[in-house]
This record gives C-alpha cells, sequence and structure tokens, in this order.
C-alpha cells in the first residue's frame, strides 16, 4: 500500500473554527502515512499537547516542530523562553512524536529533519544595523508579538546562533537526499511574497540561505509568513503549508482543499 508524508503547519487552534478545520481535514489516506506539523499550533501547553495527541493517534508518525507562538508567555508563566521550548518538547516527546531534539526518522528514502532555527534579524536592509532596522520597523507600525512575550525572557538572536549551531552539527552527519522543515522559512526569497519586507527581521536567518544545497534537500517544508506557496529554488521544492487565521485561510485554503494540496503531500512511497 502506498504511504503519503504529509505537511501542515500554523494551525493555531485557538482561532475559531481552525480545531474543526484540523479534525476534519487533517487526517491519513492509508495507514502508514506519516505528517509534518511545521509549528504555531498554538500558544499554551494544553492546546499544543490535546492537538499532538489527536494528530499522533490518526497518523503512523508525527514529526513536529515548534514556531514563535509556542514560545509565547506572559510573566505569570511558570516557564519562559528556553524553558518553554523543552517543555513543548517534553510534551511531543511524551506523546511519541519526533521533534528536532530526537533522531532523524526516514521517509521513502530521505532524511527528515525537522528544524528550530528562530531568526536573527539578519534580514534587513543591509545598510542598517538590527538596532537601527528594529527601530524603523517599530516607527512604521510593524512590531511582532514576539518582542513582548518571547524577547522580555530571552535573546532571541544568540539563541539562533546556538540552535544554528546544534543543527549544522547533526546536519553534518546526515548522508543522502533530506526534507528539511522549520517553521522560518530557510531562504530569503520566502519574503518575496510579503508585502512588509520588514517582516523578515522576525522569520528567518541568512545563516541557512545555503543549507538546502548543502544538505541535498528534496524539498524544504515551512510555515509562519501564513501565505501558502510553493516556489523552486535550484531544484529544491519550497512550500509553505499554513492554515493560518480565519481571514487568511477563508481565502487561501478552499483552493487547496479542491487540489488536495492541504495537508500538503510532500512525498508517496
Ligand atoms: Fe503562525
Amino acid at each position: 500500500m502506498p504511504r503519503t508524508l504529509w505537511a501542515v503547519s500554523d494551525l493555531h487552534v485557538r482561532a475559531p473554527g481552525n480545531l474543526d478545520l484540523v479534525r476534519e481535514h487533517v487526517r491519513p489516506t492509508n495507514a502508514g502515512d506519516w505528517l509534518i506539523v511545521a509549528g504555531d499550533i498554538a500558544e499554551d501547553l494544553d492546546s499544543i499537547e490535546r492537538t499532538l495527541g489527536l494528530l499522533q493517534s490518526r497518523f503512523a508518525q508525527v514529526i513536529y516542530t515548534p514556531g514563535n507562538h509556542e514560545l509565547f508567555s506572559r510573566t505569570s508563566d511558570t516557564v519562559h523562553g528556553r524553558a518553554k521550548y523543552d517543555a513543548v518538547i517534553a510534551a511531543a516527546q511524551r506523546l511519541g512524536v519526533l521533534t528536532p531534539e530526537d533522531p532523524y526518522p526516514t521517509f521513502a528514502g530521505r532524511t527528515i529533519v525537522p528544524l528550530f532555527t528562530l531568526y536573527d534579524h539578519s534580514w534587513r536592509d543591509s545598510l542598517m544595523t538590527p538596532t537601527a532596522a528594529l527601530a524603523a520597523a517599530r516607527d512604521k507600525g510593524i512590531v511582532l508579538m514576539d518582542d513582548l512575550a518571547i524577547a522580555p525572557y530571552e535573546d532571541i538572536a544568540m539563541w539562533c546562533r546556538d540552535r544554528l549551531r546544534y543543527s549544522v552539527r547533526r546536519l553534518s552527519a546526515v548522508r543522502g537526499p533530506t526534507i528539511l522543515v522549520n517553521h522560518w522559512p530557510l531562504v530569503r526569497e520566502a519574503m518575496q511574497n510579503v508585502r512588509h519586507q520588514e517582516i523578515g527581521l522576525w522569520s528567518g536567518t541568512r545563516h541557512t540561505q545555503q543549507w538546502p544545497q548543502r544538505y541535498r534537500a528534496d524539498a524544504v517544508v515551512y510555515g509562519h509568513l501564513h501565505i501558502p506557496v510553493e516556489f523552486s529554488l535550484g531544484n529544491v521544492t519550497h512550500t509553505e503549508v499554513s492554515l493560518g487565521y480565519p481571514r487568511e485561510r477563508k481565502v487561501s485554503l478552499p483552493p487547496r482543499l479542491e487540489k488536495n494540496l492541504w495537508p500538503y503531500p510532500v512525498v508517496t512511497e
């Protein structure tokens, strides 16, 4: 029986109607199907855990990497920043879900690599310093919730650097073709479809630009931008697989459902 590796991201299950759509559409076609979930399930541990539990009960294997929303916390919460990431990962692992902290599985001859690389404000106007670029974005009214719900607790650029080092060390031990999975896009070309280029400050890092080539990716699966699109760059297909918020998915979901492109079929064996 054929089996398919499917992918979704940005389920945002706390948004009205989103969980119903997940229940209805994120289902395997065959018993052996796997599912990638590329971040932004929700902000609270409970919703993250319940959603992963539901999906893991449906698919033979779920591969998951957190997005920025999983890292959100308030002062009154018990875990923040890296501790919040660790709590989310531990919850996923208890369910048998594979994370960026687990051995990389293989599917149809490809190593699936869930990454968690964050951003470091390097996708900016090259004439500006990070501080100046962030100030200019704020002046235009462009501010991400990350600045209030992650940045007060963690130096994100520093964390990004640690994650790049960790990922490179593990990736360099992988042989053969890969499927790279990350919440944030890996290449700056993904920003071409975004209206406000300043969003790039919180959306990736220039240090992953060559990874799809260097680590022999067949496919790159990402989310974050809530702009579902597929593009090719040097023989690698990059696909944004987000569900997104109601106002976004009302437009972007029906055409994908019609063509059976959501969940997105990454590869069939
Ligand atoms: Fe999102």
